[in-house]
């Protein structure tokens, strides 16, 4: 069985090292004084923009024979939709893994929409469907549901989704949705209905998951958590006579010596201010209702005085979201270390993984030359990705 392998596409900007936070590639920086833009106008604006650097990055990521990226979707992020219609006219065989909280689309708009991205893509669109972590940011798109009500929202837009793309009169009276005899027409019926990643840590979310996903997808954790939660999603969807696939999504600090790896994490520790300090205790404190983040906060030492205080085990470091925000947890090693690591999480059961470093553009070609090509897999082998028919 092959491993899929995807980047993340950064659509929010990002700092040109781990090092340090400038120079800052982007224009989504929160602090707009601080950035300086490099190139030949004495720091000015120079009239590139962001969008062709993440361009940029996607061409890379498929140079390096990632299979595919993954559009993340906060609100300090660009739109995925947008931006997958507009990688898919400058890539050949790259896919668009587009993260979207079902909430905030009607299911039949969005079948739509789907199919029409895979007639324009030759079928190259799938998901990371999300629910939403609660607190503040869920305020921030209008939506004050609870975190089980998203997730039977969740659940009942997939319904949806499903059902219309079937091309014949669907109906459905669900909590949150009703649908009369609404169907996708010929020939959107005909495309290929995306691939489901599938996001959240918490009972209901592997509930849902169980019931759509055709990937559990999770954050990186102590291998023996994951472990058990991939067991408990697994068991969830044999229940329902289902099969699911498990995928990780994690950040990467790889280098030709450890030595070198940890240096740059020293560095980027060392240069943080006291502001991504506070936020790293504010995270720890955070609002919302994930228990995906608040697993990842519990796998956090609350004293920190040195980089090497925040490794938790062999090459993993729990620092990442002091760097560059987000979850906490990733793989700092040589080479051959961190493609042992993944290894490992192929062992215990991982099929998928979504990878992200900084600066995505060069890392994208390190990680696809260096790192991948010394993954066994479970067959020892890694396939390169399979040719798809290209109408972009
Ligand atoms: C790999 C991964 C990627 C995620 N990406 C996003 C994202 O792009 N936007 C977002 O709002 N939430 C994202 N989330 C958080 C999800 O919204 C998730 O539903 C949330 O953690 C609450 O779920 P839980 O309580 O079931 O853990 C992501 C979560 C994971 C595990």
């Amino acid at each position: 069985m092959s491993i899929d392998f995807f980047w993340r596409i950064p659509t929010h900007g990002e700092p040109g090292s781990h090092r340090s936070r400038l120079p800052y590639r982007g224009d989504w920086y929160q602090g707009q004084d601080h950035i300086r833009h490099p190139g030949l106008g004495g720091g000015g604006q120079d009239g590139f923009s962001y969008i062709d650097y993440i361009a940029e990055v996607a061409h890379a990521a498929e140079i390096s024979g990632f299979h595919g990226g993954l559009l993340p979707s906060f609100p300090m992020t660009d739109e995925p939709w947008a931006i997958s219609s507009f990688l898919a006219r400058e890539t050949r065989r790259f896919r668009f893994m587009i993260a979207f909280q079902p909430g905030f689309l009607n299911p039949v708009t969005a079948a739509r929409m789907t199919a029409s991205l895979q007639r324009a893509t030759g079928g190259r669109a799938l998901f990371n469907i999300i629910t939403g972590g609660g607190g503040p940011a869920q305020l921030w798109w209008g939506d004050s549901f609870s975190h089980d009500d998203r997730y039977t929202r969740t659940t009942e837009f997939l319904d949806i989704l499903r059902g219309v793309w079937q091309g014949k009169p669907f109906s459905y009276q669900g909590r949150f949705y009703q649908v009369e005899e609404a169907s996708l027409p010929f020939p959107l019926n005909h495309e290929t209905f995306p691939e489901i990643y599938f996001s959240g840590s918490s009972d209901a979310a592997l509930v849902s998951a169980s019931r759509h996903a055709d990937y559990y997808l999770s954050w990186l954790e102590p291998l023996a958590q994951l472990r058990e939660k991939f067991d408990r999603v697994k068991a969830k969807t044999d229940q329902l006579g289902r099969k699911i696939k498990c995928a990780v999504r994690v950040d990467i600090v790889a280098r030709a010596t450890e030595e070198e790896a940890w240096r740059e994490v020293r560095r980027g520790f060392e240069n943080l201010d006291p502001v991504q300090l506070e936020r790293y205790r504010q995270q720890l404190a955070r609002q919302g209702d994930s228990v995906g983040a608040s697993r990842q906060s519990g796998f956090r030492p609350s004293q920190v005085n040195s980089y090497k205080d925040l490794i938790i085990e062999p090459n993993i470091w729990s620092g990442f979201n002091l760097l560059r925000g987000g979850q906490g947890q990733g793989i700092v090693g040589s080479y051959e270390q961190v493609a042992r690591r993944l290894d490992d999480l192929i062992a215990l059961g991982a099929d998928a993984f979504i990878l992200a470093s900084t600066p995505h553009l060069e890392e994208a070609y390190r990680v696809g030359e260096e790192v991948l090509p010394l993954v066994r897999g479970r067959a020892s082998v890694v396939t390169a990705p399979e040719s798809l028919s290209l109408s972009a």
